[in-house]
């Protein structure tokens, strides 16, 4: 997928796009770190017109592996990104999960991991991944008191995952100036409607969504309706309604296709009282994504599935 991923990037940049979201664990066995690899090669070999080089944030997460206990452990995970991105500093060094719920003893070292990378000047700013309200307050304040700033807090957040933890999440992010980061704003593809509970993906979202799509008929069908009246596609909707709620959705994308239509998603807002009946129809369907024990709270079965 190479040469598609490259144009795909490249259509990204041009229009205007310049977070790229990532991650030390993206990748397994022979493919270890591949993700971060192939973001490092668009940036080198993008042709467009843009200063990717100075202007591309590269937000990558290094994993909370039980065998990264210390600080140090932490900062040589940051400089082996570093290496297989080839860029000089990581634009934001996020904790891809907090190790709260299983192994609090470790929370310590990975944060003062952070907070060395960040003094080292290995990554411009600090986020945190699947930090539910409480932990993502208890961080803030001790990067705060070592006078690290916490950038941004990526967490499942779309219109089948919008929780209580993720409103709470949400309204802690605005108060200390955290941005929220939107992850799976498409529901891994369940709202593009193009799947049905006859029409799976193949690989391991199938399982997930045979569960999870006979029960979406409201929201697809509320998705649909909302899009033909504004000319506009599922997708595009699904998207929109993270950025009116104030996230930075990062929709993952395949191809130079589904990269021209998600660009569609930017330079108009959905109304209020769209946006109303999109969450009523989210609260009227009986399924929601799956959020997963592994993290504090909550976090997604597909990040476990990713990793390992
Ligand atoms: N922090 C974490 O733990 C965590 C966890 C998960 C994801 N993330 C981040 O969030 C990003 C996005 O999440 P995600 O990829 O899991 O889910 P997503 O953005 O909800 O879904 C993306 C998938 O939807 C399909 N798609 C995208 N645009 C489409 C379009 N216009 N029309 C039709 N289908 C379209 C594509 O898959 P198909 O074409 O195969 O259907 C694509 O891979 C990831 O790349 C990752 O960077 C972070």
């Amino acid at each position: 997928m190479e040469t598609e991923l490259q144009r795909t990037f490249n259509l990204a940049v041009d229009n205007g796009i310049n977070l790229f979201d990532t991650a030390d664990s993206y990748g397994t066995g022979k493919l270890n770190g591949q993700s971060e690899k192939l973001l490092g090669k668009f940036i080198k070999d993008y042709q467009g017109q843009k200063r990717v080089q100075n202007d591309i944030v590269i937000a990558t997460k290094f994993a909370a592996y039980p065998w990264r206990l210390t600080p140090l452990q932490f900062v040589n995970a940051c400089r082996a990104s570093l290496d297989r991105i080839e860029i000089e500093k990581i634009g934001i060094g996020q904790l891809h999960w907090s190790t709260a719920n299983y192994a609090p003893l470790q929370e310590k070292a990975l944060w003062d991991g952070l907070v060395a990378m960040y003094e080292q000047g290995l990554v411009r700013a600090v986020g945190v991944s699947n930090f539910g309200p409480k932990q993502l307050l208890k961080i803030y304040d001790y990067l705060k008191a070592r006078g690290v700033p916490l950038v941004s807090a990526q967490v499942q957040f779309s219109l089948l995952s919008m929780g209580e933890d993720q409103l709470e999440t949400k309204k802690i992010c605005d108060s200390l100036g955290i941005r929220l980061i939107a992850y799976s704003p498409l529901g891994l593809g369940m709202l593009t409607g193009k799947y049905t509970p006859d029409k799976l993906p193949r690989g391991p979202r199938a399982f997930l969504f045979r569960q999870i799509l006979p029960g979406l008929r409201p929201l697809l069908s509320s998705l649909k309706e909302i899009a033909q009246k504004r000319r506009k596609t599922m997708p595009q909707v699904a998207i929109n309604w993270c950025i009116c709620k104030g996230t930075i959705p990062i929709p993952g994308v395949k191809s130079v296709k589904q990269a021209e239509e998600n660009l569609g998603a930017l330079g108009w807002r959905l109304s209020s009282e769209e946006l109303a009946q999109l969450e009523h129809a989210a609260s009227e369907s009986p399924t929601k994504m799956i959020q997963n024990i592994f993290q504090t709270r909550f976090v997604f079965l597909i990040t476990y599935l990713k990793i390992f």
